[in-house]
């Protein structure tokens, strides 16, 4: 890929923003959804306008997004995003348009498969945002890695727009598509893409990447299962498309277990107590300790903390 060489520096990851365990897909057609969205106890709320909005729709969907944003901003704790068309399309634009406002907080951005889509967008949203009066750069980017292209260029694609890109947001359904394969639950066929778009969203700076949904609506075990393999691979979240799965994908992305939250900060605490005396490797009960140990020990125990923080200021789990 000839523009990995060009591309800028990647920026400091946001290590304070919110995190996104659970990103809820709701169809930007239905009113009643949309009112309901705002009930539930998502992190994120993403409106659509892309795959389950019909052309016939469009026009509608787009205002009717635009007069429920405000009350998502006003009402509920999530943050509000909405997925727009693909910049490969030309529909994105007016997508855009309708909805960029204070009241925004995220664009997604489906099927990105070259970081000149991110500059493109990018240049758009600084536009818009002029002319709406707001701050340049205050509306992030989700790019969603879905095609067998996207994932080829994912690492470049991670440096692009870095004042915006938040993270990439994987998307098992179109890629299998793409791709000619059927998903299973065990994943094995998606594993390499998925770990792909978890490195590559690291590499460029970003957030940890949102994995994408499991679409057997009333299978809660098989929810818990490959939520936890999302975890496992990296991802700090998953997108939800029923509020029936909001609770598992939340618990399974509720931080650290009491006995994982002890082993962390003993480890902490045991190498900090051999470093004042100029020692960087030990024996943590068994365990061999140096300073990646330590470091991922420190951030296992931040992001806990962050995750009993975020919970606390919604009251919820
Ligand atoms: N967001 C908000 N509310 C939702 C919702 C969603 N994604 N999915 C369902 N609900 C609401 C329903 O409106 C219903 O509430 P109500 O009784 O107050 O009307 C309740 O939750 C139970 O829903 P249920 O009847 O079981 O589902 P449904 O048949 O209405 O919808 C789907 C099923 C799959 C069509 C729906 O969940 C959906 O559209 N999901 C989002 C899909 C999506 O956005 N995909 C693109 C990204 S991958
Ligand atoms: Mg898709």
């Amino acid at each position: 890929m000839a523009e990995a060489g060009s591309a800028s520096p990647a920026a400091r990851p946001d290590w304070d923003s919110k995190l996104l365990r659970t990103m809820l897909f709701v169809p930007g057609t239905s009113e009643r959804k949309l009112v309901k969205a705002r009930t539930l106890h998502a992190d994120m709320v993403a409106l659509d306008l892309e795959d389950t909005v019909t052309p016939e729709q469009r026009p509608a969907a787009r205002n009717l997004i635009a007069s429920h944003l405000p009350s998502v901003a006003a009402e509920s704790s999530a943050l509000a995003g909405v997925r727009i068309n693909p910049v490969a399309t030309n529909l994105w634009r007016e997508d855009l348009q309708a909805v960029m406002s204070e009241a925004l907080d995220y664009v997604i951005a489906p099927k990105t498969e070259h970081s000149d889509q991110l500059h493109e967008l990018d240049a758009v949203m600084s536009e818009l945002e002029a002319q709406a009066g707001l701050e340049d750069g205050r509306v992030r980017i989700i790019a969603s890695i879905e095609t067998a292209l996207g994932v080829v260029r994912s690492g470049a694609i991670a440096l692009a727009a870095p004042k915006r890109l938040a993270t990439f947001a994987f998307g098992p359904v179109d890629l299998a598509a793409d791709i000619g394969i059927d998903l299973t639950e065990e994943g094995l066929e998606l594993l390499h893409a998925r770990s792909q778009v978890v490195i590559a969203a690291r590499a460029g700076g970003r957030l940890a990447a949102i994995d994408g949904p499991y679409l057997e609506l009333t299978n809660v075990a098989g929810l818990r299962a490959t939520t936890a393999q999302s975890r496992r691979l990296g991802f700090q979240g998953r997108v939800v498309i029923h509020p029936a799965q909001l609770d598992v994908v939340g618990e399974v992305f509720a931080y650290l277990s009491e006995k994982e939250l002890a082993e962390a900060r003993r480890i902490i605490d045991v190498f900090e107590g051999v470093e004042r005396d100029g020692v960087a490797s030990v024996a943590v009960d068994g365990l061999f300790v140096d300073y990646p140990v330590y470091y991922r020990a420190q951030r296992k125990v931040m992001l806990h903390d962050r995750f009993q923080d975020s919970t606390e200021n919604k009251g919820t789990s």
